[in-house]
């Protein structure tokens, strides 16, 4: 990549956020790392980009606030000149898996806030200065990567709100896809399958067991670089005529079987 370029990847302090922030500063990438509260955590992943030769920033700020959510956006375009990439990756499971009849409002609205109501309106600020950036030269094409799930079409009933916020946020894609394409900003879906982290640690051997009896095609866990590898790609600029596509990263999960 011939010149700097800018990412701002959400909840990039753990997990798939922190494998997402890897791949990309091995594809040229300077990453502005955002965590909601685990500083020591966010430091880790500056520290491994830094080991790569990119540059790299951590921000804390919960998606969930609006204030936060301009301050992220706001502070990658001061600190680094620019903003190229936004990756929607911060997400929450419910905090009690409760039976569909029994799933409380309060519940309902954590998720929803975190998982929908958040990457929608940072996208919706994130895509204007992005135009700004684009009128005034600074930036070429942008991207937009939505993290979503398998959840977006899975249905759990121990977990509704959870498969709610992310069917929502599938249609988000479309949405921006369809309004930002004339702008030469792109905007993707990733669909990550049973992913190792911190998030599924507690299912941990509910997993095992189902992934050994076949629940996918490949039969292993997902891992952080996995859904790294497909949004670099994206990064790349090798999807660059596919917007609003959804690329699965689950082993095959999708596949129709009998
Ligand atoms: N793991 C899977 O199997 C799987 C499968 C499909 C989809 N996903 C999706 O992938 C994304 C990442 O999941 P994960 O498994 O990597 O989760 P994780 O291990 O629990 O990590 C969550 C990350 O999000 C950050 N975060 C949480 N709430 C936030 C908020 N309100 N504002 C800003 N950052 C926040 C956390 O920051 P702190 O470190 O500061 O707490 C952390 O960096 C989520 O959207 C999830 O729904 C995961």
């Amino acid at each position: 990549m011939s010149e700097s370029v800018c990412a701002l990847v959400t909840g990039s302090s753990r997990g798939i956020g922190r494998g997402v922030a890897i791949e990309l500063a091995k594809s040229g990438y300077d990453v502005m790392v955002n965590y909601a509260g685990n500083q020591a955590a966010a430091e880790e992943t500056r520290d491994a980009i830094q080991t790569l030769g990119r540059r790299a920033e951590i921000i804390q700020g919960n998606v969930a606030e609006e204030d936060d959510r301009r301050r992220m956006v706001d502070e990658t375009i001061e600190r680094f000149g620019r903003i190229d990439l936004l990756v929607n990756n911060a997400g929450v499971a419910p905090r009690v898996r409760a039976d569909l009849l029994d799933m409380t409002m309060e519940s309902f609205r954590y998720v929803m806030d975190t998982n929908l109501t958040g990457p929608f309106f940072l996208t919706q600020y994130a895509s204007r200065r992005m135009l700004e950036l684009r009128e005034s030269g600074v930036i070429g094409v942008a991207r937009i990567v939505f993290v979503t799930s398998i959840s977006a079409h899975t249905a759990s009933i121990n977990r509704g709100e959870y498969c709610l916020s992310k069917a929502g946020l599938s249609m988000a894609v479309k949405l921006f896809a369809d309004r930002l394409a004339r702008e030469n900003i792109f905007v993707y879906e990733i669909q990550p399958g049973v992913i190792a982290t911190d998030m599924t640690s507690g299912v941990k051997e509910k997993y095992d067991k189902l992934i050994a009896e076949g629940l996918t095609p490949q039969p292993r866990w997902g891992v952080p670089e996995d859904v790294g590898k497909a949004v670099s790609a994206i990064a790349l600029g090798y999807f660059d005529f596919s917007t609003g596509s959804a690329i699965e990263v689950g082993g095959g999960f999708g596949v129709r079987r009998l």
